[in-house]
């Protein structure tokens, strides 16, 4: 019997394989570095941060609380609407000297979905500005994740998390992601076409109506999903091309993920806009930003003019003085540089998973990374029943008895994802990688997948 969730409604779960205690209900208490503890007291490395959000693990809770206290005590609350108060305006400044991008301005938010929502009104405003209001449709991309509610669901790219709610709230047109496995081109001749076919878009759409470009530097849905070399660049001179702005929604790829305080800084290319939310305060409060360029911020400071969006608790003082101690933290801890000596030793040990049999292609960046699995050696995919059993069966369940939190999934093809907290050392990362290959040799038996374990990887990363 497992615990009973009541009268709570699980997020994006069957809620029925839990009501009344029937599911193995995972309820996690407490934490500890990379380690969480489940109410039964027994210990599962997170290696998934807790869905991308605990960069700093979970050991730093008295630094936050202190800060938070305080904030507390002097101001609980006031808002960034037409006031203001010191820990937002820091905070502002702190974002704006990391940013990829001159001179940006920051709008707070309470988390992912209001910052994409945000990014598309201040778009908007800034082509309504220039004069260009024609500019009402976007770019996402296929299998992307940009949140849920309605404004963000339309530049999701996963249909079956649109059909019952109507039409998109903005008009968007999905292009290709940039999984290449399977693909025979080279990156160059990959990259090339990407490009082409997203000119086409704009053009098919009429150059004139396209407000922006929303991609992630590196796309989690689908799994880890690394553009070639020249994309950021060639998405960059598209958009300026064609005076679309290009927001990088750094959900996920932001706050050191990939190494560096931007996903976009480790691909050379400035943004007009970008999203964070998740590891802004390493999850300690909910808060997100957009961080918008000077020159796109520029109307917003027309004489007259109003920035015609507005959330009540958007910067609020302790999610702000949580996100400045994180920040510090960031640097005492050398979490950067951490992820970036680091990733080397995870990028081997992940490579090593390509001699499972069921593992077809093991790719990623920083502490950001994916297996996709295969039927077999000619890379085949599982059908729907046999992702039902794999992904939301067998994989989870074994996966939490090797001790493991890690991530299932197929909105695009089947894969598992970790994600570790940006301070796992080299023996925790081990760990992960561990538990991932046990699962994973598990998860090929189970399922039969391949008729023997490669001589060569398919594929190198
Ligand atoms: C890239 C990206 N954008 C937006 C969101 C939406 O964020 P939230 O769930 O905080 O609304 C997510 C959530 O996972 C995400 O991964």
């Amino acid at each position: 019997m497992g615990v009973d969730p009541g009268s709570l409604l699980l997020h994006f779960t069957r809620n029925g394989d839990y009501a009344g205690g029937a599911g193995d209900l995972l309820v996690l208490e407490r934490g500890e570095g990379p380690y969480v503890f489940d109410t039964k007291g027994r210990r599962y490395i997170d290696g998934l941060s807790s869905l991308f959000c605990c960069q700093l693990g979970y050991s730093y809770g008295a630094e936050f609380a202190a800060v938070a206290g305080a904030q507390l005590e002097r101001l609980a609350f006031n808002t960034n609407w037409a006031t203001a108060h010191p820990p937002a305006i820091e905070l502002a400044a702190q974002l704006s000297a990391r940013a990829p991008m001159e001179g940006a301005k920051a709008f707070f938010t309470s988390g992912g979905s209001e910052s994409v929502e945000a990014a598309w009104k201040i778009a908007r405003q800034f082509h309504i500005a220039n004069g260009e209001p024609r500019r009402t449709r976007a770019i996402a991309r296929d299998v992307a994740y940009h949140g849920v509610t309605l404004g963000a669901l339309a530049l999701t790219g996963v249909d079956r998390f649109k059909e019952p709610f109507g039409p998109p709230a903005i008009p968007t047109r999905h292009v290709a992601n940039t999984n290449s496995f399977r693909d025979e081109r080279t990156e160059a001749e990959a990259c090339a076409t990407l490009l082409a076919e997203l000119e086409q878009t704009i053009v098919d759409e009429g150059p004139e109506t396209v407000a922006m470009i929303i991609a992630e530097p590196v796309q989690n849905a689908g799994g880890c999903l690394v553009p070639p070399e020249g994309y950021w660049k060639g998405l960059r001179e598209l958009a300026d091309r064609h005076g679309i702005l290009l927001v990088a929604d750094e959900v996920i790829t932001g706050m050191g993920r990939l190494g560096e305080w931007f996903g976009l800084q480790r691909y050379g290319v400035a943004a007009d806009i970008v999203t964070i939310a998740k590891g802004l305060t390493s999850a300690h409060a909910p808060m997100g930003a957009v961080l918008v360029s000077e020159r796109v911020a520029a109307p917003l400071y027309g004489d007259g003019v109003a920035l015609l969006h507005g959330i009540t608790f958007g910067g609020h003082p302790l999610a702000a003085v949580i996100a400045l101690r994180n920040l510090e933290l960031f640097e005492s801890e050398r979490v950067l540089e951490n992820v970036r000596e680091l990733e080397p030793h995870l990028r081997e040990r992940m490579a090593e998973l390509l001699d499972l049999p069921i593992v077809g292609d093991v790719r990623g960046a920083g502490f950001f990374w994916a297996t996709e699995l295969v039927k077999d050696d000619d890379n085949g995919r599982f059908d729907a029943d046999e992702r039902e059993r794999l992904l939301r069966g067998f994989i989870p369940k074994r996966l939490l008895e090797a001790g493991l939190i890690a991530r299932a999934d197929d909105r695009g093809d089947s894969v598992v994802q970790i994600a570790p907290p940006l301070i796992c050392d080299r023996a925790q990362l081990d760990e992960v990688v561990d538990a991932l290959a046990a699962t994973l040799e598990d998860a090929g038996k189970f399922i039969g997948a391949g008729q023997a374990v490669r001589s060569t990887p398919t594929r190198s990363v």
